[in-house]
């Protein structure tokens, strides 16, 4: 399938660390892309759009020097995350702001806009945009965005319910373009196997939280690695539109856990909360995907990475033998 210009020549592995409220910001991205691997943040990661400015000064400079520094290494692009929704009234002033610096690469999540596409395509951008199900996948297509991420069951975030195998063979019936795959990968031979389903990349988020370039506190960390994906509950309690928690957060926060694991019981409504009230809710209640239960340490993004690409070509060996 085809795939962006820049994969070719700049990716070590086919991988984009995906953007993370309150995770991830400029230490982690240009960690990621100093390994040859896509990093991104949330626009919203910084409270203002004069903060975000700034983020997108520091990671081109960033990506210049290091690229002055290691002309012959593959430096990756990196991606910045816009919640195109009403509920984030920041997403044009922050649209405006990613076209002046020209960010490579953007996730747009929630509404598919062929506005952003036009701005993004303008100076060279694409635009990946995040799914649950083949009928957003086909807005997105009409959008005319330049990949779709496949958001499957048991990612954390705002995960989806489908099963991967399922829906990447349902996006690629109806888009053409480069699909990523999300939902529990954490190990290097899963990025393989996203790529025998049909993806073009990988996309991991979970595994990127207990790195030591991530903003996440350490009794989040311990968690992570303490949990198992039985612990990871998937509710619109605190988001009002559903997502993946740790079970152990969501009691320490008092949630009733009888009430949130009786599905179709609980009438907190379909609508996203306010930004301001998700930035307090996930400040406390820990979002994780099921990839938990594969992470058993905080490591650098350079060893992270070093063992992913490891744990890939000896998949890509064992099968190829
Ligand atoms: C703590 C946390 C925060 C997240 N915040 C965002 C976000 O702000 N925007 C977004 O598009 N996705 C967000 N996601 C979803 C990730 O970008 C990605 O789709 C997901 O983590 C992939 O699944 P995995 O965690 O199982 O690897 C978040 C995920 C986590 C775990």
């Amino acid at each position: 399938m085809p795939l962006p210009a820049f994969r070719a020549d700049s990716l070590s592995l086919p991988l984009i660390a995906a953007p993370m409220f309150l995770i991830s910001g400029p230490e982690l991205a240009l960690a990621c892309c100093r390994e040859g691997i896509v990093g991104s943040f949330p626009a919203l990661n910084q409270r203002t759009s004069e903060g975000f400015e700034e983020w997108l000064i520091k990671m081109n400079e960033g990506l210049c020097k290091l690229k002055e520094a290691h002309p012959e290494a593959n430096i990756a692009p990196y991606a910045v995350n816009l919640i195109v929704h009403r509920s984030n009234p920041r997403w044009l002033a922050d649209l405006e702001l990613c076209v002046k610096h020209q960010v490579p690469i953007i996730i747009t999540s929630l509404g598919a806009a062929s506005q952003v596409v036009e701005a993004v395509h303008s100076y060279g951008g694409v635009v990946f945009h995040d799914v649950t199900n083949q009928k957003h996948a086909r807005k997105a297509a009409e959008a005319g965005v330049d990949g779709v991420i496949a958001v499957s069951a048991g990612a954390g975030g705002h995960a989806g319910t489908i099963n991967p195998f399922v829906l990447v063979h349902e996006i690629r019936e109806v888009f053409d373009g480069t699909i990523l795959l999300a939902g529990g990968l954490s190990h290097g031979e899963d990025i393989l196997a996203a790529q025998a389903l049909g993806a073009d990349l990988a996309y991991m988020g979970t595994r990127f939280i207990n790195t030591t370039e991530s903003r996440a506190e350490d009794a989040y960390r311990n968690m992570i690695i303490e949990s198992e994906s039985s612990d990871i509950i998937h509710t619109p309690a605190v988001s009002g539109v559903p997502a993946s928690f740790m079970r152990q957060s969501l009691e320490a926060a008092g949630f009733d856990m009888a009430k949130l694991n009786q599905a179709g019981e609980i009438n907190y409504g379909e609508k996203l909360k306010p930004m301001d009230d998700e930035a307090k809710a996930w400040k406390t209640v820990w979002s994780a995907g099921q990839g938990v239960s594969q992470i058993n340490d905080v490591v650098s993004v350079e060893a992270l990475v070093s063992r992913l690409k490891q744990e890939y070509q000896s998949a890509r060996a064992r099968l190829c033998t």
